[in-house]
């Protein structure tokens, strides 16, 4: 039977790390209280938002100093240095290269990023430039952090189809760009973190290799939970000065809301997951779940009797990039020899909308 398979994955983070000392320096908060809530220790960030958080954490007037950024830049500056399309095509190409496939090879592109390049064209479009490709599609999604589960089961339809060959599954995020590091966003501003994932999907005709089943659900019900309306027509206009001064541009969250929706969606997807495929935990080699917060990992680990050894966390040292955390996580955990040829891998994740979803396959 025709399936799509994982031919290769690749992964970047930019190289400034951001340790939980820094943003106490920058905001009232402490390596202990980000430890013990979320496990993070050190995240990845733009070399923008580095140097603004090296000035921040020296200014004698946080507030003002991040207001001023806001309002002007960092020393009038606006253009990024990197973009969250940047990171895409760094870890396309390496998902690419380890696939030993050509970009022109390509017959789909379908990228999820929660904060694009531009509100429009999507980052998707921007990648398929960046790579010289002018007439191959790219499907762009808008999943939050659920966002590569998407990709994959989208992707995946293509390919079982018979409409494509090779599809490339991208999740890239570049969220430091959006959050204030003073005391006024320190609920999120210390979760969140940049980066990108990407796989190469390729038709194999027969074997147990490949994609097997997805699982997806939205539920729009709590749009209030974690959202962001930086230019959306939720306001007229779109985007006014009256809407920045609100704040109305910066992301909100209701992190209790957040945390106990995630424990509750990941138990149900799972078990949904295993048991559509007449599976248990003890068959499953590997579980990937959205890296958001090792807390929220454990709970479901613990609800489902799923043993430590067998889930792979890189939370610790990324921060939650939100699409880009299950293919990272996926890049990492095969590059270190946890998922090996034949393999059953389970992928969860939860994030915005509410959207949640779990992909079930064997490498
Ligand atoms: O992809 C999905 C993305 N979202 C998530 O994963 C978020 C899920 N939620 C969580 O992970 C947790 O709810 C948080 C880590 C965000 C917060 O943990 P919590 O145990 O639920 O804390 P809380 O929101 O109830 O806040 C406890 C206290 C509050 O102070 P008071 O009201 O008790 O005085 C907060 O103001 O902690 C305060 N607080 C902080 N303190 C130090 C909030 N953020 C910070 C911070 N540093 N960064």
């Amino acid at each position: 039977m025709r399936k799509a398979r994982i031919v290769g994955t690749g992964m970047a983070a930019p190289s400034s790390v951001v340790d939980n000392h820094l943003l106490s320096r920058c905001m009232n908060t402490s390596d202990e209280w980000i430890v013990q809530r979320t496990g993070i220790r050190e995240r990845r960030v733009s070399p923008d938002t580095y140097r603004m958080l090296l000035r921040l954490a020296e200014a004698p007037d946080k507030i003002a100093f991040m207001d001023e950024v806001f309002a002007q830049g960092l020393d009038g500056k606006i253009d990024s240095t990197l973009t969250v399309s940047d990171l895409a095509f760094d870890a396309s190409s390496m998902a690419l290269k380890n696939a030993g496939v050509e970009p022109r090879q390509l017959d789909c592109i379908v990228d999820s990023s929660t904060v694009p390049d531009f509100a429009y064209p999507h980052t998707g479009c921007v990648l398929q430039g960046k790579f010289g490709l002018t007439s191959t599609p790219a499907i762009c999604l808008q999943q939050g952090c659920a966002g590569f589960i998407f990709g994959l089961a989208v992707a995946d339809q293509f390919i079982r189809n018979g409409i494509y060959e090779r599809v490339l599954v991208v999740g890239a995020e570049l969220l430091s760009s959006i959050f204030d590091y003073t005391d006024r966003g320190r609920d999120m501003a210390v979760l969140f973190a940049d980066g990108a994932g990407a796989v190469v999907l390729q038709a194999v005709e027969s074997g147990e290799s490949g994609l097997i089943s997805h699982h997806l659900h939205s539920d729009g019900t709590i749009l209030d939970g974690l959202s962001g309306e930086v230019w959306g027509t939720s306001t007229y206009p779109a985007i006014s000065k009256k809407k920045i001064e609100e704040g109305r541009g910066r992301p909100r969250m209701n992190g209790r809301s957040v945390f106990v929706q995630a424990v509750r969606r990941f138990r149900e997807v799972i078990g949904v997951c295993l048991n559509t495929n007449r599976l248990t935990v003890a068959d499953v080699d590997l579980f990937i779940f959205h890296q958001a917060n090792i807390r929220i990992i454990e709970a479901v680990a613990d609800a489902l009797k799923i043993p430590p050894g067998k889930t792979f966390n890189n939370v610790e040292r990324y921060g939650n990039t939100a699409a880009a955390s299950v293919p990272m996580a996926l890049h990492e955990a095969r590059a270190a020899g946890r998922i090996k040829d034949g393999d059953l891998v389970l992928l969860a994740a939860f994030g915005t909308g509410f959207s949640w979803g779990a992909s079930l396959l064997r490498w």
